[in-house]
């Protein structure tokens, strides 16, 4: 399973891209008015941090209008993966610039129904929202077995990938990858908590313990 980092934080993208980990990044209007700062400016330094897709969201809404905004958007960087909201217009938008050769993300997919439409559509990734629905008492990983198995039936005609987004925690990860998910897009303080168990903590300091008392050392030694 790729993992793609879900932030504008350019900061944090650059550290979580040190680990080598980080296959892409996503970004939408609410993490890039987070940032606070120039979208173009923001994209730019994240396409150059991270060689993988970088999700670019348009913020028009009539079909005519996203493909203008994700021309300009694709012009930016080739790593550009252009997203549009599944609406109709977003649906013929992502045709559109997947025509041209752009890799369209079709975002704020919240059922099977729509996720079959993007495939349609040509959508390089569609973006399930796990977090988002568990808010309202849906079962998200469930959204995500049903559209991994749909396209499954459809092996080399539904190539679109599957990115589990708003993802809360490190339980939606490891059930995306359970499910053979393509994609999972993670928040830093969620993706920096994968590593972390508290038995991994204390049977370190004790081997350090035990090793400090032998007085030897590996590169002296
Ligand atoms: C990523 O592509 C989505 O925009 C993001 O994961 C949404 O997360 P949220 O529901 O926490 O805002």
């Amino acid at each position: 399973m790729k993992f793609f980092v879900d932030s504008a934080d350019v900061a944090e993208i650059r550290e979580l891209a040190d680990t080598g980990l980080v296959d892409g990044v996503t970004t939408n209007p609410s993490l890039v008015a987070k940032s606070g700062r120039d979208f173009f400016e923001v994209l730019r330094e994240i396409c150059a941090v991270v060689a993988g897709p970088v999700s670019a969201e348009v913020t028009a809404t009539a079909v005519d209008d996203m493909i203008a905004e994700g021309r300009r958007l694709a012009q930016v960087a080739p790593n550009v993966a252009v997203k549009v909201p599944l609406t109709w217009d977003g649906l013929k938008a992502c045709r559109a610039l997947t025509q041209a050769g752009t890799k369209v993300n079709v975002t704020l997919c919240f059922s099977a129904a729509q996720a079959i439409l993007a495939a349609k559509a040509g959508a390089a990734f569609v973006s399930p929202f796990v977090g988002r629905l568990d808010d309202i008492g849906h079962d998200g990983m469930q959204l995500i077995r049903d559209i991994v198995a749909i396209y499954r039936n459809y092996d080399g005609a539904m190539r679109t990938e599957v990115l589990v987004a708003s993802v809360r925690h490190p339980l939606h990860v490891i059930e995306a990858a359970k499910i053979g998910a393509d994609v999972c897009t993670i928040p830093p303080a969620i993706l920096r908590q994968l590593v972390k168990h508290a038995l991994t903590d204390k049977g370190l300091d004790a081997f350090l313990a035990d090793w400090k008392k032998t007085g030897q050392s590996i590169v002296a030694g």
